[in-house]
């Protein structure tokens, strides 16, 4: 009889580990432990006909196997919920290198993007690099740094957003704090363009965005003069809208230049002839830009005696207005599909 149960239980188990799924496993389990003709029931019912000390041997022969049994089907099931979890997580897994299914959507860049990439593969050719700045600025780096005094009337000009109770914090009105960064950051030598968001406190309209980006750029080296930075902005402006375009520098006051300039081009819609864009005047106002002024160079720690350096500052938003024909500034941050399929 002893035998016979230790037998059992070896072929007991052994049918546990072999079973498949849960289902399987049930019916062995419903076999061995069954209420009405599981073997186990059979073995009590043995049980109950023997006496004394065989009776005593039988039992806890009889507890054992079923002990056995209970600790392999705990087993089993641990081992068949984790299987059923890993199957689960591999259906679940995302093969990134599947092909797209035919008709699924793909996006594009956003057309600022679009001009931002051209501009900056452009400057890095020319050996510029592409760095970037935080667009909550502290008014140090925003104003002061670049020349412009906190009683100055140029501050009037941009008004931005200001964080509430921290009269030291703002929303960066134009991407120039980026010079004084990149100086202390890099010094000089030194050729970097500076793209990113700019903010305003603009009453918005078709022309003026309360966000919108520039493009600033840097150079300083030793001997830097004006036609440096003439002929730099000359090889941009001709890159945009072909060899034909002409340039022209107009004086323009900005505090941290010296002599200061707004560049304009000739209207790439009617080759100069004049129209609806450009006014009539057959012209396009594109950057600022200037020398840098002293006072600037030695805020980002630069010795003016020892390097010079020009800067420069493109509209992006405009740039990317002129090129496609947009004629509402808004559409750019609208987040309107319709307007955005175009592109
Ligand atoms: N920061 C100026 C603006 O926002 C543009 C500029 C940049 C002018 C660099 C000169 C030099 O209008």
């Amino acid at each position: 009889m002893f035998d016979e149960i230790t037998k059992k239980q070896v072929e007991a188990v052994a049918e546990i580990k072999a079973a498949l799924d849960k289902t399987q496993l049930e019916k062995v389990e419903t076999k061995w432990l069954g209420r009405k003709n599981g073997v186990m029931l059979e073995i009590m019912k043995e049980l109950q006909k023997t006496v004394g000390e065989e009776r005593k041997q039988f039992g806890q022969a009889a507890n054992q196997l079923k002990q056995a049994i209970e600790q392999a089907l705990r087993e089993k099931h641990a081992e068949l919920s984790e299987a059923a979890w890993s199957n689960l997580l591999a259906g679940e897994r995302l093969d990134v290198t599947q092909p797209a299914l035919p008709g699924a959507t793909v996006g594009h860049y956003h057309p600022l993007t679009l001009v931002q990439r051209e501009l900056e593969d452009l400057f890095t050719s020319m050996g510029f690099m592409v760095v970037d700045g935080p667009e909550l600025e502290s008014d140090y780096f925003n104003f002061t740094a670049l020349n412009i005094p906190a009683d100055h009337p140029a501050r009037d000009m941009q008004d931005t957003l200001y964080i509430k109770d921290h009269p030291e914090w703002l929303m960066r009105t134009q991407t120039s704090p980026v010079q004084i960064r990149a100086m202390q950051k890099y010094g000089a030598p030194l050729r970097i363009v500076v793209p990113g968001k700019c903010f305003r406190n603009e009453a918005t309209d078709a022309r003026h965005e309360h966000t919108f980006y520039q493009l600033e750029g840097l150079v300083l080296d030793k001997g830097i003069n004006f036609s440096h930075l003439k002929a730099t902005l000359e090889a941009v402006a001709q890159h945009l809208y072909g060899p034909q375009t002409k340039m022209r520098l107009l004086p323009k006051f900005y505090p941290f230049v010296e002599p200061g300039v707004r560049g304009e081009v000739t209207c790439s819609l009617c080759a100069g002839q004049g129209c609806r864009v450009c006014k009539n005047s057959g012209w396009l106002e594109i950057f600022g830009a200037g020398l840098v002024h002293p006072n600037v160079l030695e805020a980002g720690g630069i010795n003016p005696e020892k390097y010079q350096g020009f800067a420069f500052g493109f509209g992006l938003t405009r740039l990317v207005m002129l090129k496609y024909g947009i004629n509402d500034v808004r559409l750019l941050e609208s987040g309107s599909m319709k307007f955005l399929e175009q592109f």
